[in-house]
């Protein structure tokens, strides 16, 4: 796995463009993820939720729109975070979510602080995936829940192949001509392909402490979001 201290330039680099490209290489089908994402959440009642990886944001400040009253969203790259304070404090949520510079696997909370802890298109990124996950785990309290929404890759023809070949080869091109950046969106798909998805995705969460792990694959496989709880 990639090392924090060059998935965070990487991040850096590409923050200032990271918001448009993300909903234009998902033409915006991620929006509909991360709204059934914050409806789990509040099937749980969460009110203190901690989002990792929050990047610019976005989880964050629709689980505030949505009426989760306390977000705090960690995140190792500065320049992400720089613009998702400026889109919070634009929509006048800094009351609601706090935005601060922290690593997964190192997270500067006591345990159990929050009721739920979030994260998208974030766990694939973390050097020690691991130690993310049981850090996740140690600051949610008893009986709280974890959601994380990550890409995945789908498993029957056609989809599966138009997917490999938009993936592999169009976004990389696309990517990189408006981020200039071709190495950030060539980092994109190797991560996805690489990283554990669904039954071996949910042997991790296990083994990081939670139980009732779920997965749900979402439009066709692209991505799947997964669910646990924290025994208590
Ligand atoms: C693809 S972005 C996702 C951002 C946001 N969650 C979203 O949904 O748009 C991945 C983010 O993970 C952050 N990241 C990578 N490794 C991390 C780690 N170990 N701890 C915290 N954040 C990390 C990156 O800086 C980047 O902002």
């Amino acid at each position: 796995m990639a090392r924090t201290e060059d998935v965070r330039q990487m991040f850096n680099r590409i923050a200032a463009r990271y918001d448009l490209l993300n909903h234009l290489l998902s033409a915006g089908i991620d929006r509909r993820w991360r709204r059934l994402l914050i409806r789990k959440l509040q099937q749980q009642d969460a009110r203190q939720v901690l989002d990792v990886a929050t990047g610019t944001a976005d989880l964050a400040i629709l689980a505030a729109k949505r009426g989760i009253p306390h977000i705090v969203g960690v995140d190792i790259a500065e320049e992400m975070l720089a613009i998702g304070q400026r889109k919070v404090e634009r929509q006048g949520l800094a009351s609601v979510v706090t935005l601060k510079p922290a690593r997964a696997e190192k997270l500067p909370f006591s345990d159990r602080s929050f009721d739920a802890v979030m994260v998208a298109f974030g766990v694939r990124n973390f050097e020690d995936l691991a130690l993310g996950l049981q850090e996740m785990c140690r600051v949610t309290r008893p009986g709280g829940m974890v959601a994380v929404l990550e890409f995945s890759t789908p498993k029957y023809f056609p989809l599966r192949q138009l997917y490999l070949l938009y993936f592999r080869h169009f976004l990389p091109l696309l990517g990189g001509w408006i981020s200039g950046d071709r190495g950030a969106y060539q980092y994109l798909p190797d991560t996805v392909l690489a990283f554990p998805q669904g039954q071996t995705f949910i042997h991790r969460l296990e083994g990081a402490g939670y139980d009732q792990c779920r997965q749900r694959r979402l439009s066709g496989g692209i991505a799947t979001l997964y669910t646990a709880r924290k025994p208590g």
